[in-house]
């Protein structure tokens, strides 16, 4: 063995290990390299390879005999042919009809598997009505969009491909022309399925990669296990509180059968309520909605118009749902910013003032939602709570985004001094309560 066959690999060796580190003293803000502010893809891939394995196992966290009942549908029983079909997919920017977006812009596997964007920007930098959810953990959602108006993580995904302002694409045929003629497209679905390229089996192989993005490792977990030193005193009060006074276990129970702290129902919390004519918008949504509107329709009239605002209603089309959004999963929350369907709210300090004025009123706010009246400190314990539900891999994540919202909330809170005296007293509550009855 001569010298210089070994300095090519030393020479490697050193050149990655500087690239890394160059990497890392970028640190969380990573450079924007895809079109729309994403992570370049091949990057982003590089990322999740270090955050998961793609077994087909069920993920740890979740109760197995569930997991395959209930999580998983009939016919697309998880298989590592359909996770890494789907994973392709995921990243592959040929699903949008300009070749700039993927899902993977707006669920960037370094952001949060989110966009931090108040609203999401599609082709053509159009930009929408909501906030994109994490795709962490949506598999275990019953229902799918803020609205729920998608049943499933299958049905789902087939969604955004042909929305006009997400990718963009005319029709199935035009978005399965785009990959479908690929060969090695054909060759990974007829591994995966069984059959040539089709509309269907890619939302279910994008929905079986997406099942691999379970997130439920985190210092909260190791606490409720027994380590009572996992999580701070501050963050225990705060859990105490979030039970108790804060009342935020009555929407967001968080326990072993339901592991990522959502009742799967829609309420109205009074978000929306900050902008919107409700009553006009509904009537115009029905008559918008009237003729056997399909789900594209739907799917159209949430992203696009006004009437996004109406939620579930959009969907149920009963009155009590007008405003009603889906109850968002807690997990991973301190890396998911902003917060709230519109994206309205800036940092977990600013969900806490929101709740603690009773939301913003309007004639169909929940009636679990009230003034809590909750003090500065006990605030801080709660929102030291929410961090502790952030997965251990993003623990450096986490770490930032809670000093730069702890920053922001020095300087900056909205809808603090908006609190409970300047609350709007609503002509109903006055009928009750008489007129000094509510302050
Ligand atoms: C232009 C940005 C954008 C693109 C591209 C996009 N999404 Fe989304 N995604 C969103 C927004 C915004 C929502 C919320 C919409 C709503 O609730 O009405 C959402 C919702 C979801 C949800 C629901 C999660 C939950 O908690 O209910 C899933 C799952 C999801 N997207 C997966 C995907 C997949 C898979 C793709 C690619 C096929 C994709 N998205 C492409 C922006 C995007
Ligand atoms: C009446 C049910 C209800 C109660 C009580 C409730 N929430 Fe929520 N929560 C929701 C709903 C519904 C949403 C989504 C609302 C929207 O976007 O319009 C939400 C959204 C959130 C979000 C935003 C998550 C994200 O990723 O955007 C956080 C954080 C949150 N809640 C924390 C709390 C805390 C902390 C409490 C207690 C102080 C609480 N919630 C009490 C129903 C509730």
């Amino acid at each position: 063995m001569n010298n210089s066959g070994r300095a090519g690999p030393l020479r490697t060796a050193l050149l990655i290990g500087v690239a890394i580190f160059i990497n890392q003293a970028m640190g969380a803000e990573a450079p924007a390299t895809a079109p729309h502010g994403a992570m370049a893809m091949a990057e982003q891939q590089q990322r999740l390879d270090q955050l998961i394995s793609s077994s087909t196992a069920p993920p740890p966290g979740v109760d197995p005999v569930a997991w395959a009942a209930i999580y998983i549908p009939p016919g697309n029983e998880l298989t590592a042919d359909r996770i890494a079909l789907g994973r392709k997919l995921y990243f592959d920017t040929r699903l949008s009809k300009d070749g700039t977006v993927a899902c993977a812009t707006c669920h960037d596997a370094s952001r949060g598997f989110t966009d931090h964007r108040n609203v999401s920007e599609g082709i053509g930098d159009h930009l929408g009505r909501r906030s994109a959810p994490t795709t962490m953990n949506a598999a275990l959602f019953q229902s799918m969009f803020w609205d729920g108006r998608a049943v499933s993580l299958d049905e789902q995904a087939k969604l955004p491909i042909l929305n006009p302002i997400e990718m963009g694409h005319p029709d199935a045929a035009s978005a399965m022309a785009s990959v479908g003629t690929d060969p090695a497209y054909q060759e990974l679905f007829q591994k995966a399925y069984g059959r040539a390229p089709n509309y269907d089996d890619l939302g279910r192989a994008i929905a079986s990669f997406e099942r691999t993005l379970i997130f439920l490792d985190a210092p909260f977990d190791r606490f409720a296990a027994g380590d009572s030193k996992a999580i701070s005193p501050a963050a225990q009060r705060g859990f105490a509180l979030f039970n108790g006074k804060a009342r935020c276990v009555s929407c967001h129970m968080i326990n072993s059968s339901n592991p990522i702290g959502t009742d799967n129902l829609f309420h109205n919390i009074g978000v929306s309520a900050r902008k919107q004519n409700f009553e006009a918008l509904a009537h115009q949504a029905l008559g918008a909605l009237k003729d056997g509107s399909d789900v594209d329709a739907l799917d159209k009239l949430a992203l696009e118009t006004d009437m996004s605002e109406l939620g579930r209603f959009l969907v149920s089309k009963k009155r009590g749902d007008i405003g009603a959004f889906k109850t968002e999963q807690l997990r991973n929350v301190g890396i998911t910013a902003p917060y709230m369907h519109d994206g309205s709210l800036h940092s977990l300090w600013d969900v806490l003032d929101h709740y603690n004025k009773g939301g913003e009123t309007n004639p169909y706010l929940d009636g679990g939602i009230e003034p809590l009246n909750l003090s500065e400190d006990e605030i801080n314990d709660v929102v030291a709570f929410l961090f502790t539900l952030t997965d251990s891999r993003f623990a450096a994540q986490n770490e930032a985004a809670m000093r730069e919202q702890q920053a922001y909330a020095a300087k900056k809170r909205p809808f603090r001094d908006n609190a409970l005296a300047h609350r709007e007293v609503l002509p109903f509550e006055q009928r009750v309560l008489g007129p000094a009855g509510l302050k």
